[in-house]
C-alpha cells in the first residue's frame, strides 16, 4: 500500500498555487520540503492537484521507469503556441517522431554542424572586447544562440542575410512573449493582447518556414523534408519549435552561469584547469547545469492510478519534477549548494544520469548532444582567449528561475585578451 501524498491540493480555483509558484518556484518548493519533511509533496498547479518531485529517486521513477504511466499533457500551453509537435505527443506517435527527428541530432548530421558552430563562435566571441565596455553576457550569448539556431536550422546566416536574421529573431521573441504571458493571464489566455500578437508572429514565422521548406534542399531544412513524418505540416511545426526563442535563452542561461561562476581571481584556477584538461571542463559544465539548470522542470499527467516514490498518485493528477531541487537532493549530492566540479570524478562519478536539466529517460531532450558540442566550443574559446571578471566587481547575482534561469539583474563582465603564449594552448 502506498502512502498518501503529504500536503494538500486545496479546493478548485481558490486553492490554486500557480501564481505563488511562478513568482518564486525555488522558495515555493523549499518551504514545502521543510514543512512536510519530504521531497515529494502535493499542491495545486494550473488548477490541477499536482505532485511535486524534488528527489533524484522520484525523478528517475517518474521519467524513466514509469514513463508509460506519467505521460505528456496534450493540452499543454506548448501545443497552443507550437501546434502538434513531439513535445506534447504520446505513445507510438511520439516514438516514431523521436526516431525520425533524433537522426538529425546525432551521427553524421551532428558531425556536420561542427564547422558552422566553430565559425559562429569565432565571429561572435571576438566581439567581446571590441566595445571596451563591460558586456551584458546574457544578451551577448543570446545573440550567439540565435545565430546558431537560425543558421543551423533555417539556413539564415548572419553574415549573408543580417536583416532577415534580425526580422526572424524579433518574430521569435514576440511569439515567445505570448507563451510566457499565457499562464499569467490564466483566466482569459485567448483574449490577452500579448497572446494575439504572439499568434500573429507565429503566422509570419510559419510563412517564412513554409517558403524555406518548399524552396531549399540543403542543410537541416533539406534533411527535415526527406524524413518520414506523420503529416504535411509536421516539418514546419517542428522547425517553428527548433527556432523558438526558448533554445537561445537556455543556451544563454548556461553560458551566463558558466561565465559568472568562473569569473575573477576566484575562478582563475578553475579556468586554468578547465583549459588544460577537457575532462575537467566536462565536470565544470556538469556542475554548472546541476546548480543552474535553465528550465525549472517538466510536467506529466498520471494516465492511471499509480504509486510514485512510495506515494499514491491518482489518475489525472499532474506531476512536476523540479530540476533545481532534484539537483540539490542531499542523498545524492553532498554539500548540495557548493560548486564542486571534483564531485564528478569522486563520489558522483558516473552519475550524470541523476541530473535532469535535459530531462531524463525516453522523453529526454533530443538536442542535448548538439547543445553539448556548442557549449564546449564556446567555453573552450573563452578559456583559450580571455580572462574575465565581473565589472563592476560587486553585483547582485540573485537568480530568477522562470521562465529561464539567470540572475535577475543581468550581470556585466569585462573580458581581457590572454597572451596566447600563456594560455596553455602552446
Ligand atoms: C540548453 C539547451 C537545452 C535545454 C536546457 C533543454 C532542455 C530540455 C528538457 C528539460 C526537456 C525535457 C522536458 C520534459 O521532461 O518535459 C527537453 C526536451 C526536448 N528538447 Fe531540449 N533543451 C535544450 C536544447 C534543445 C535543442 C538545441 C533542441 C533541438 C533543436 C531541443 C529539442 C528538444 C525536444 C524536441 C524535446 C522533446 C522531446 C520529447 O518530448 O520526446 N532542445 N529539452
Amino acid at each position: 500500500m502506498s502512502a498518501k501524498l503529504p500536503g494538500n491540493a486545496g479546493v478548485s480555483v481558490l486553492g490554486d498555487k500557480s501564481l505563488e509558484f511562478y513568482r518564486d518556484p525555488v522558495s515555493f518548493c523549499r518551504r514545502r520540503i521543510e514543512k512536510h519533511r519530504s521531497r515529494v509533496f502535493l499542491s495545486r498547479l494550473l488548477n490541477r492537484p499536482t505532485a511535486f518531485i524534488c528527489s533524484v529517486k522520484g525523478m528517475r521513477e517518474l521519467l524513466c521507469e514509469k514513463s508509460n504511466v506519467f505521460v505528456k499533457d496534450p493540452t499543454d500551453l506548448m501545443t497552443n503556441m507550437y501546434g502538434d509537435t513531439i513535445v506534447t505527443t504520446n505513445g507510438e506517435e511520439a516514438c516514431l517522431l523521436r526516431l525520425s527527428l533524433s537522426s538529425l541530432f546525432t551521427g553524421p548530421c551532428l558531425e556536420s554542424t561542427r564547422d558552422y558552430i566553430s565559425g559562429v563562435c569565432e565571429r561572435c566571441l571576438t566581439e567581446l572586447t571590441r566595445s571596451g565596455q563591460p558586456e551584458c553576457v546574457y544578451s551577448a550569448f543570446k545573440g550567439l544562440g540565435t545565430e546558431l539556431v537560425l543558421g543551423l536550422f533555417l539556413n539564415v546566416r548572419a553574415e549573408e542575410q543580417p536583416e532577415l536574421l534580425q526580422e526572424i529573431s524579433q518574430l521569435c521573441t514576440l511569439h515567445w512573449h505570448g507563451l510566457i504571458s499565457a499562464p499569467v493571464n490564466l483566466k482569459v489566455p485567448l483574449w490577452s493582447s500579448g497572446f494575439s500578437t504572439a499568434l500573429e508572429a507565429r503566422d509570419k514565422l510559419m510563412d517564412i518556414i513554409k517558403n524555406k521548406l518548399e524552396n531549399e534542399t540543403h542543410g537541416f531544412v533539406g534533411s527535415l523534408r526527406s524524413l518520414p513524418l506523420p503529416d504535411s505540416s509536421a516539418a514546419a511545426q517542428h522547425l517553428l519549435l527548433f527556432i523558438s526563442a526558448l533554445i537561445p535563452k537556455a543556451l544563454a542561461s548556461l553560458l551566463t552561469s558558466f561565465t559568472v561562476g568562473l569569473s575573477g581571481n576566484e575562478g582563475a584556477e578553475i579556468r586554468h584547469q578547465a583549459l588544460e584538461d577537457p575532462d575537467y571542463l566536462d565536470r565544470v559544465l556538469l556542475e554548472v547545469q546541476r546548480l543552474w539548470p535553465p528550465f525549472i522542470g517538466g510536467r506529466r499527467i498520471a494516465d492511471q492510478d499509480s504509486p510514485l516514490a512510495g506515494f499514491h498518485v491518482p489518475k489525472d493528477y499532474g506531476v512536476i519534477y523540479i530540476s533545481h531541487s532534484v539537483h540539490r537532493d542531499p542523498e545524492v549530492f553532498q554539500q548540495p549548494d557548493s560548486f564542486l566540479p571534483e564531485r564528478w570524478s569522486g563520489r558522483n562519478a558516473g552519475q550524470e544520469h541523476f541530473l535532469c536539466s535535459f530531462g531524463s529517460g525516453p522523453r529526454s531532450c533530443i538536442g542535448a548532444k548538439l547543445t553539448n558540442v556548442f557549449l564546449k566550443e564556446v567555453c573552450t574559446y573563452l578559456l583559450q582567449h580571455y580572462a574575465w571578471h565581473l565589472d563592476p566587481p560587486s553585483q547582485d547575482l540573485e537568480y530568477k528561475w522562470l521562465p529561464v534561469s539567470r540572475p535577475t539583474n543581468p550581470p556585466t563582465v569585462s573580458f581581457s585578451c590572454l597572451d596566447q603564449t600563456d594560455s596553455g594552448t602552446s
